[in-house]
């Protein structure tokens, strides 16, 4: 059983991450930082142009790591792209893990108290929505039981099939 002050600061919503009122939303991010679809889609829609202005500035990190822009015209602070694949590859578990872990290593360095994570990698990334949950949950209670900063952690998944599946484990976690 996880111990419940974690589990209670994680929060699981469907719906669209980009109208989270948040300190930071997490980009599902390629390593080259090009926003293309899926939720880099509706953030450089919705954010503007210039997000893809900071990360042309950013330039290719490594495969696993996490960058912070601006947010643009949303309502969050920060974008952090999180890069679990490379463009035209595929992201893997440790990729998946490398990319989490770095992701909320900056929320220490930004001092970020509210995030809204999507379900990395499952979408173009062709990544297992359960393995993606049982990897995202790992490493973000793992951070959360050692660190205090964050107040709330949004898991922002936009299909019912990927929310029931995060759902299903999130309540495992709980008995
Ligand atoms: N809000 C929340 N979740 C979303 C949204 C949104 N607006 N749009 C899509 N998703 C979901 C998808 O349904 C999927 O479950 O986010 C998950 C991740 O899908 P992708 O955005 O395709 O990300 P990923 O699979 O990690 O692939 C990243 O795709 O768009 C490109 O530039 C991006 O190269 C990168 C790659």
């Amino acid at each position: 059983m996880v111990n419940t002050n974690v589990l209670s600061r994680i929060r699981l919503l469907q719906g669209d991450i980009t109208t989270m009122e948040v300190d930071a939303i997490v980009n599902a991010a390629n390593n080259d930082l090009i926003l293309g679809g899926g939720v880099a889609g509706a953030i450089r829609i919705k954010g503007g142009p210039k997000i893809q202005e900071e990360c042309n500035k950013i330039g290719t990190i490594k495969v696993g790591e996490a960058s912070v822009t601006s947010a643009g015209n949303l309502k969050a602070k920060y974008i952090i792209h999180s890069a679990s694949m490379s463009l035209g590859g595929w992201t893997t578990a440790q990729s998946l893990r490398d990319a989490v872990k770095n992701t909320l290593l900056k929320t220490e360095e930004y001092q970020i108290k509210t995030i809204a994570f999507p379900a990395i990698g499952t979408g173009i990334a062709g990544f297992a929505a359960d393995e993606c949950a049982k990897i995202m949950f790992d490493e973000i209670i793992s951070y959360l039981s050692n660190k205090s900063h964050l107040e709330w952690l949004y898991l922002v998944l936009y299909d019912p099939k990927t929310y029931q599946i995060f759902k299903e484990h999130y309540d495992s976690l709980r008995v």
